[in-house]
């Protein structure tokens, strides 16, 4: 910081989280589940969810639904939510905490037999957070976004327990999103590092 510059702004939350963020949070600790998304990129998550009334919006990799309850959290009424995940221990906790939310359509099952499945659906948000959507099938989820909508990744920047090959994997991504014309994109080298792209 700049001398005499006065901090205004930090990343301190005032903003009440989800309903049943702390719950699911406490869940996830005690099951062992590490692969959440952090509580900035979710409050990144909801602002922008709020941003599409009506919406359908897609998760792919739910975990144990985390990030699941701040997107409904910024959800409208007339909004949906299909998440997917192929892991019922972690499927299951979302269940538990979300599983009533009837804009909610949690879905067990593998990521690529859903988006071969899926190809002609069509979503104004899309996030992003396993294999498939993100490192594997990239351009068919890529084309399941509306015009106007929203593609998200997080953990983009680099992390000490990247397997060997990761770096050259996430760095192969921004590259190829970068250079899509289809596409706008904001990078944030800000909490795991996050791009949000909008189609054109
Ligand atoms: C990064 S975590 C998701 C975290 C969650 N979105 C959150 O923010 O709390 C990635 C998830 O992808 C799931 N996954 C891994 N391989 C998969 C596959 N082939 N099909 C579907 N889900 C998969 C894992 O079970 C894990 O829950």
């Amino acid at each position: 910081m700049l001398k005499n510059q006065v901090l205004i702004m930090t990343q301190d939350m005032i903003q009440p989280v989800p309903r049943h963020y702390c719950h699911i949070q406490q869940a996830t600790e005690v099951c062992g589940f590490t692969m959440s998304s952090d509580k900035m990129t979710c409050s990144l998550l909801r602002t922008l969810a709020a941003s599409k009334p009506g919406g359908r919006f897609l998760e792919l990799g739910t975990g144990t639904g985390l990030a699941t309850s701040w997107i409904l959290d910024g959800m409208d009424s007339h909004s949906s939510l299909v998440s997917i995940d192929n892991d019922s221990t972690s499927l299951d906790i979302a269940r538990d905490f979300l599983g009533t939310d009837t804009r909610l359509e949690l879905i067990l099952t593998d990521g690529a037999e859903w988006l071969i499945k899926n190809r002609q659906s069509k979503f104004d948000y899309i996030f992003a957070d396993t294999w498939h959507g993100k490192y594997l099938m990239l351009d068919d989820t890529l084309n399941m976004v509306n015009r106007g909508g929203f593609y998200i990744v997080d953990d983009m920047i680099s992390q000490a327990n990247w397997p060997e090959g990761h770096h050259e994997k996430a760095s192969n991504l921004v590259h190829y999103l970068d250079a899509r014309t289809d596409f706008f994109l904001a990078k944030q080298a800000w909490a795991t590092g996050i791009i949000v792209a909008v189609r054109r």
